[in-house]
């Protein structure tokens, strides 16, 4: 599932809104790429605490991303559009080309239309997952 909104991601860690639809360069190192997340998916119960593994397909990711830190947003859907939640990332500063990385789940609100979006620099939303008390 294509994320709705093009985000842009900076190597500084600056999370930047671009405006929807077109490309706004932020760097000079900026990568398109649209790996599917694998994992959570629509099946995915998360429990509060639990640890759980973000995985996407590294082989999509371009060579010239090969050596990027990523950043995962957790959000969720509501009335169509997209909450994510910008000041705490789930995690931070790991490497793309891994194809994987392990957070913990927050103590949030029960629902099951979560996201995780994977920043390289353009979003990648997962499917919708649930999260659980
Ligand atoms: C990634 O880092 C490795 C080791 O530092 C380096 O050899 C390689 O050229 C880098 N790749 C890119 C695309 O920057
Ligand atoms: C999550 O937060 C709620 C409300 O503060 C609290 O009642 C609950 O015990 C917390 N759950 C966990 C697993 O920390």
């Amino acid at each position: 599932m294509m994320f709705g909104k093009l985000f842009a991601f900076a190597a500084s860690a600056a999370l930047a809104l671009a405006a929807p639809a077109s490309f706004i360069p932020i760097a000079d190192d900026i990568i398109l790429w649209s790996a599917d997340i694998q994992s959570p998916n629509v099946f995915s119960v998360w429990p509060v605490g639990s640890t759980q593994t973000i995985k996407w397909d590294p082989s999509q990711v371009p060579q010239t991303a090969a050596n990027h830190t990523g950043i995962v947003l957790l959000g969720y859907y509501e009335d169509d559009s997209e909450n994510l939640d910008t000041q705490t990332p789930l995690v931070a500063g790991f490497q793309i080309a891994d194809g994987q990385v392990d957070i913990t789940v927050p103590n949030v609100t029960e629902r099951n239309d979560y996201i995780v979006v994977l920043f390289g620099n353009s979003g990648n939303a997962s499917p919708t997952f649930t999260i659980k008390q």
